[in-house]
């Protein structure tokens, strides 16, 4: 799918939102009836802001606010957040940590690093049916930290993958904009894990599940500050 066309397809939606305000507003409604016009005009907000995010990031000027993560913690807790919606959908959702080493702190911005894991869960969640796992795993290796997100969902047909990352890219039978998401969630988790300079990998078997896998690297300066830190925390 174009990302041209998906513009049409914004503006499209804009117009239609604003055309079935207009037509309510002749018709005296009850305030609460406004509700879906706000969470449509919300979900509008929010895809403009994410395009917005995706061209700063494409021509290397997306702003990220970096501090020293501990990722462990991060990443739990963006796990408990999905909890509730795991067990209504059946789904045992599962943080595991490789070993027991001591991950350095790495030094990222939070948000964009949040954002990235949620897409991740969120899409795990989405294809994966009642009674299935989603495991995420944190295996700490000498120059980088590793975080896997498997799902035993529905998996992604081979010749679709190249293409997952693509901006508006539904791999799904039904492609349909009424159901699903925009196909936007990949191409921002890659745009974001890149200006760390990470990279994502992919793993999937149509019906047995998917593992993404996120490749956040230290670097020299980031494991000197994590020491300074530690010393500095012991005295
Ligand atoms: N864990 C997964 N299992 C199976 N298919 C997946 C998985 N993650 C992504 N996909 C496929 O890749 C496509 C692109 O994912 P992406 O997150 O970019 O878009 P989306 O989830 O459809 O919409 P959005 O994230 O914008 O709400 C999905 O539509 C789906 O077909
Ligand atoms: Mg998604």
């Amino acid at each position: 799918m174009l990302p041209e066309m998906s513009g049409l397809e914004v503006c499209r939606n804009i117009r239609k939102t604003s055309n079935v305000a207009i037509i309510m507003l002749t018709k005296k409604p009850e305030p609460a009836a406004f509700l879906p016009i706000q969470d449509e005009v919300a979900r509008l907000i929010h895809l403009v802001q994410d395009l917005h995010q995706l061209s700063l990031a494409e021509v290397g000027q997306l702003h990220l606010k970096k501090t020293n993560i501990d990722i462990v913690g991060l990443i739990g807790t963006i796990v408990n957040m999905y909890e509730v919606e795991a067990s209504e959908r059946g789904i045992e959702l599962r943080l595991e940590r490789w070993s027991s080493n001591l991950i350095p702190l790495l030094r990222v911005d939070p948000n964009r690093i949040t954002q990235v894991f949620v897409n991740f869960i969120t899409n795990a969640l989405s294809h994966t049916p009642k009674e299935g796992k989603v495991m995420v795993q944190i295996e700490p290796l000498d120059q980088e930290v590793l975080v896997h997100v498997r799902d035993t969902g529905s998996g992604i047909e081979e010749e679709h993958i190249p293409f997952i990352f693509d901006r508006f890219y539904r791999a799904d039978k039904d492609r349909s904009r009424e159901h699903g998401g925009m196909g936007l969630g990949l191409a921002i988790a890659k745009e974001y894990v890149e200006a760390h300079k990470g990279d994502i990998t992919v793993r999937s078997t149509k019906v047995k599940g998917t593992t993404f896998t996120v490749h956040l690297k230290y670097r020299e300066k980031e494991m000197q500050e994590n020491i300074m830190e530690n010393i500095m925390y012991i005295k």
